[in-house]
C-alpha cells in the first residue's frame, strides 16, 4: 500500500481539530511526511464552498440537497487536487471530516435519504477511502458546552450548520454510531471526554498499528 489516509470524525466541540494537530506532530517527529486538511474545504475551491456553507450571511435558505451537493463538490475537488496525489507520494494524509460527516449530519441529520447520499458520495470519491477513521465522541452536553465556551471567546462568526437544533444533532450522533456499528474495522471510537493528552494516546494506539501497513513514505 503506498500513502497512509486517516480521517477523524465525532460531532461539534469533540475536539477532533486539536487531536488531528497532535497526531500529525507526532508522525512529523516520527519522520514521516504528513499532509493535514480538512472538509468542506483544503482547496481554494473547497474554502470559498465551506464559507457558502457555513457562514455566507446569504445562505438561510440552504435546501438539504444543495448542501449535500455542495459538500461532495468540495471533496471531489479534494480526493482529486490533494488527497490522491499525497497517497501516490506514499504520504500521510490527515483529514478533518470525510465523508462519514455527510451520512452522519445530511443522512440521518437532515434525513435525506441514505442510500441517494451514498450514490453522491461514490461519485465524488471513487475508490478513495480511509484506511483509518477515528470517531471522537462527546455527550451532547459536553457538546453543547464545548460550543458555548467557544463561540464566547472567539469573534462571533456565523455558522449555518451549528445552528441546528438539538434533534438535529442527537440524529447526527446516532448516525455515527450506526456508521462505528456498520465499519468497525475502519472506524474507531475514543471518548474524547478526557484530558486533550489521554485522548492522543487513545488515538495513537490505533494510528500505531496502521502504520505497518505504510511501504513509502518515511
Ligand atoms: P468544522 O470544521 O467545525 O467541523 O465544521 C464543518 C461543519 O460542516 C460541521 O458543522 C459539520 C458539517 N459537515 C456536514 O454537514 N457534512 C459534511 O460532509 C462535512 C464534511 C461537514
Amino acid at each position: 500500500m503506498k500513502g497512509l489516509f486517516i480521517t477523524f470524525e465525532g460531532t461539534e466541540g469533540c475536539g477532533k481539530s486539536t487531536q488531528v494537530t497532535m497526531l500529525a506532530e507526532r508522525l512529523r517527529k516520527l519522520g514521516h511526511t504528513v499532509r493535514v486538511t480538512r472538509e468542506p474545504g483544503g482547496t481554494p475551491i473547497g474554502e470559498e464552498i465551506r464559507h457558502t456553507l457555513k457562514h455566507s450571511k446569504d445562505n438561510s435558505a440552504m435546501t438539504g440537497e444543495a448542501e449535500l451537493l455542495l459538500m461532495n463538490a468540495s471533496r471531489a475537488q479534494l480526493v482529486r487536487e490533494l488527497i490522491r496525489p499525497a497517497l501516490a507520494r506514499g504520504e500521510i494524509i490527515i483529514s478533518d471530516r470525510f465523508y462519514d460527516s455527510t451520512m452522519a449530519y445530511q443522512g440521518h441529520g437532515r434525513q435525506l435519504s441514505l442510500a441517494a447520499v451514498a450514490r453522491v458520495i461514490d461519485l465524488a470519491v471513487g475508490d478513495t477511502r480511509p484506511h483509518l477513521t477515528i470517531l471522537v465522541t462527546v455527550t451532547p452536553e459536553v457538546s453543547a458546552t464545548r460550543l458555548r465556551s467557544r463561540q464566547a471567546t472567539l469573534p462571533f462568526v456565523r455558522d449555518r450548520i451549528e445552528e441546528g437544533d438539538r434533534a438535529f444533532f442527537d440524529r447526527v450522533s446516532h448516525g455515527y454510531e450506526l456508521i462505528a456499528l456498520a465499519e468497525p474495522l475502519r472506524v474507531r471510537k475514543v471518548d474524547g471526554t478526557g484530558e486533550v493528552a489521554a485522548v492522543h494516546e487513545a488515538v495513537w494506539r490505533h494510528v500505531e498499528k496502521e502504520l505497518s501497513r505504510l511501504t513509502v513514505g518515511r
